[in-house]
């Protein structure tokens, strides 16, 4: 594992925003594994500040979000589906058929877990994958507890992330259920880059860097990977 420590926000987004281009130049046809939250907003605004310059930069790349909540049309300002767009989809050339997010309306929800499974199969696996950290350690939305070997699924949330993020659902039904990749299913990334920043999360940067690798605390999967860098804003 790999930590660079970042001078602050600013610093982390674009160190971020440049791995991703960096990759996406050198193999266009790339893979990658997307996050959401509030801590890659500042990535995704610097990518798509770089890529108006840089016309097509995202014609050939497929991606993956790691999770979506269940029950939330994608149209609610509050799926991962309107931050996606907001943030990144709408303002680079990415081809709609290639941004693949989990359907949390899907009827039979472990169906669309398998075959969201699939379809990252299909694609040729996670070139490089970037991670938010929860301030429990979360991981996707793969909670304490949750075993390593785990794949694409439904999960409950817990209080303490719904809680979290409970400002987009003003009418304050915050999901109870989302889907999310497993934490075997991101393992599998060829890379990882995790975004360790923003408002209290440095208990949870101080736990992974204890390099202690325990399920009750989801991001310490990450030492068992060969290629992971944290961006820490400390
Ligand atoms: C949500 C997402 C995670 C994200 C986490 C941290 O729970 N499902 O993927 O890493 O929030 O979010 P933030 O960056 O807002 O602290």
């Amino acid at each position: 594992m790999q930590w660079i420590a970042c001078n602050d926000y600013d610093d982390l987004s674009d160190r971020a925003a440049y791995r991703m281009l960096r990759a996406i130049r050198s193999h266009p046809r790339h893979v990658l594994g997307l996050p959401t939250g509030r801590t890659p907003i500042g990535t995704y605004q610097r990518v798509v500040q770089l890529c108006a310059r840089e016309y097509r930069c995202f014609r050939e790349v497929v991606t993956f979000n790691l999770d979506e909540y269940v029950g939330i049309p994608p149209e609610h300002p509050g799926s991962y589906y309107s931050y996606m767009k907001k943030y990144l989809f709408d303002h680079v050339d990415i081809d709609a058929k290639t941004a693949n997010i989990p359907n949390g309306m899907a009827p039979d929800l472990e169906a669309e877990c398998r075959r969201y499974e699939e379809e990252i199969a299909r694609a040729g696996g996670l070139h490089l994958t970037f991670l938010g950290l929860g301030r429990n350690g979360h991981i996707g939305f793969n909670e304490p507890g949750t075993p390593f070997h785990s794949r694409t699924r439904v999960v409950q949330l817990s209080e303490s992330t719904r809680a979290a993020n409970a400002e987009l659902f003003t009418d304050g039904r915050v999901p109870t259920r989302a889907i999310t990749m497993g934490i075997a299913t991101i393992l599998e990334s060829r890379s990882i880059v995790l975004l360790a920043g923003g408002a209290g999360k440095q208990e949870a940067i101080e736990r992974l860097r204890s390099e202690v690798i325990d399920e009750s605390f989801p991001a310490s999967a990450l030492w068992k990977h060969p290629d992971v860098t944290v961006l820490a804003q400390e």
